[in-house]
């Protein structure tokens, strides 16, 4: 039997909204949080859809981390002082900017539909948070050579059709770009979640130099947040219809 202090593992597939809202009651029910970390992340090389039929990309890593991070906001705030760390992508940066469907118009391609959304929803619930002393961070790993990146990143069909010509120069670049080790990705994360000098701060996104980076400027666009919490949601309602 577990007692308090061992790690105890729970299993759930999120990319499913019933088993996200599961593994959130299974957590709240298991009591205090101090720490939630959304580290889901997945990049699939072809157009796929989920048990609820949603757009899979948008649902693995927005969708989910949004229905569990809200599902635990009491638990958390019960727990105090605690944190929540959301891992984002410096691919926000080539993100498709339109919130007004979960698939935008132009076909699917992996790398701009990914990591659309998580940013811009972790930097408005900081705000929305405020200065309760609970803390919302973003953190960017950076690139790294994971299961995600040794896949998905080694096929043309990630990009739109305009950059395919220009393929092997830009998958030479992603291969630069993620070819360090996880443990050093994982620094942003782990300092997020961790780091005392953090205490009392909410708000910021840490970069993968370790420092406070300054996010993508479209990321607290009003009008984008609006359409994020919208979408969030119409598609991830707290409790099952
Ligand atoms: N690698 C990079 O260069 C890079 C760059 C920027 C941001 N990131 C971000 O870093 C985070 C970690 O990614 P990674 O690169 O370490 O990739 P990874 O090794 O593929 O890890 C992804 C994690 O997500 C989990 N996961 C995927 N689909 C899931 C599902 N349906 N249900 C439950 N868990 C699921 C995986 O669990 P299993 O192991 O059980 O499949 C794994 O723990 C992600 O948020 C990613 O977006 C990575």
């Amino acid at each position: 039997m577990a007692t308090a202090g061992d790690p105890v593992f729970m299993r759930a597939d999120l990319a499913s909204l019933d088993e996200t809202r599961a593994l959130a009651a299974r957590l709240a029910a298991a009591g205090p949080l101090h720490v939630l970390v959304n580290n889901v992340g997945a990049m699939y090389p072809q157009w796929r859809q989920t048990v609820d039929g949603i757009e899979a990309t948008f649902a693995v890593n927005h969708l989910s981390p949004y229905l569990l991070t809200e599902l635990l906001l009491d638990t958390l705030r019960t727990t105090g002082e605690s944190r929540i760390v959301n891992v984002s992508s410096g691919a926000v940066r080539a993100a498709k900017r339109t919130f007004d469907a979960v698939e935008p118009p132009g076909g699917y391609y992996a790398f701009p539909w990914y990591g659309r959304a998580n940013l811009a929803y972790t930097l408005h619930l900081a705000e929305r948070l405020g200065s309760t002393g609970d803390s919302v961070f973003a953190a960017d790993p950076g690139g790294a050579a994971t299961a995600m990146t040794d896949g998905t990143m080694r096929v043309s069909t990630i990009v739109s059709p305009g950059l395919r010509p220009a393929w092997p120069l830009v998958r030479r670049m992603f291969a630069r770009s993620t070819s360090g080790p996880a443990s050093t990705a994982a620094r942003p994360s782990d300092l997020a979640a961790t780091e005392a000098a953090l205490d009392g701060k909410t708000g910021l996104l840490i970069g993968p130099d370790l420092r406070p980076a300054t996010p993508s400027r479209w990321s607290t666009d009003p009008r984008m947040v609006r359409d994020v919490l919208a979408l969030s949601r119409q598609w991830a309602p707290l409790t099952a219809e």
